[in-house]
């Protein structure tokens, strides 16, 4: 559908670039994205169609995760917020990096107690970490009434005077459960490693507001986007493989009924 490196706009809300996010990134503007949430290749021998190799020496790996989160921040603004997905042992050896150039936040985990247990040597893998930053000392947004969860004790008095007072819950644990998309699951889509929408969500309500520009570098098939476009934000999406930008254009297209909003 698209050639390779071609740009494509599908609205002017919502952008979908066909293309190597290391390159694709420079042509952004300093301060400009309110919102990253990103979810890069692991390094773990995955097969995204033959457009990139999962499987670099781990120095080179995280020279080249550097490159592209250089340039994540450069387009950041002030007070905007950076999620990144990775396993633990990769993000780890990011954090020195972040920490240089970013306000630390929180080390969060999605938990997905959905795999079988394969090895017998090992134990089962059920965790990525999201590393959460800022750019700069203090939060754009964050909106935790959008948030929150129900009180576990609502008829405590200092909880009952926390409601009076406009609270809606109490702000989310650091762990999200929510099990992978698998084929039975009406999101799926045919990319290898989508993540749930209900998880993206709650980055994108906490950390932006409408109209704000949300930005996944590694867009697969598009979940960063397809969410925020369902919460009014605008977005821009990067991805290498053309196959994967046709089924985030079909993803999108499938959100006709806001109204205008920008
Ligand atoms: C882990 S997947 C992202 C999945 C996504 N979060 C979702 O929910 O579908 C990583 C994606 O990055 C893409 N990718 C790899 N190298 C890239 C690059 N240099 N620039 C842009 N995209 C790249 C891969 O093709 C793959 O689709």
């Amino acid at each position: 559908m698209f050639k390779t490196k071609e740009k494509q706009e599908i609205e002017s809300n919502q952008k979908i670039i066909c293309g190597d996010c290391v390159n694709e990134l420079k042509k952004l503007k300093n301060n400009s994205i309110a919102l990253i949430v990103t979810d890069p290749p692991f390094n773990i021998g995955k097969k995204y169609g033959g457009y990139y190799k999962d499987n670099k020496k781990k120095e080179h790996y995280l020279e080249w995760c550097k490159e592209w989160l250089k340039e994540c921040v450069r387009v950041l603004k002030e007070g905007g917020a950076l999620y990144l997905f990775n396993y633990p042992e990769n993000n780890a050896y990011l954090m020195p990096f972040l920490d240089s150039i970013l306000t630390f936040k929180r080390w969060m985990t999605w938990h997905y107690p959905c795999n079988t247990g394969m090895s017998p040597t090992n134990f089962t893998r059920s965790q990525h970490s999201i590393l959460f930053y800022i750019k700069g000392k203090k939060s754009m947004v964050f909106n935790k009434n959008l948030i929150a969860e129900p009180y576990r004790n609502p008829t405590d008095k200092r909880i009952k005077s926390l409601i009076a007072n406009g609270s809606k819950g109490k702000t989310p644990y650091d762990v999200f459960q929510f099990n992978i998309v698998k084929n039975v699951n009406k999101e799926k889509t045919n990319h290898p490693c989508q993540l749930p929408e209900k998880l993206i969500e709650i980055f994108i309500k906490a950390s932006s507001r409408e109209g704000d520009l949300v930005l996944d570098p590694f867009a697969g098939s598009f979940t960063v986007p397809f969410v925020a476009k369902k919460h009014k934000r605008r977005t821009i999406g990067i991805e290498l493989n053309p196959e994967f930008c046709r089924i985030g254009k079909e993803r999108l297209s499938k959100i006709t009924n806001l109204e205008s909003f920008y």
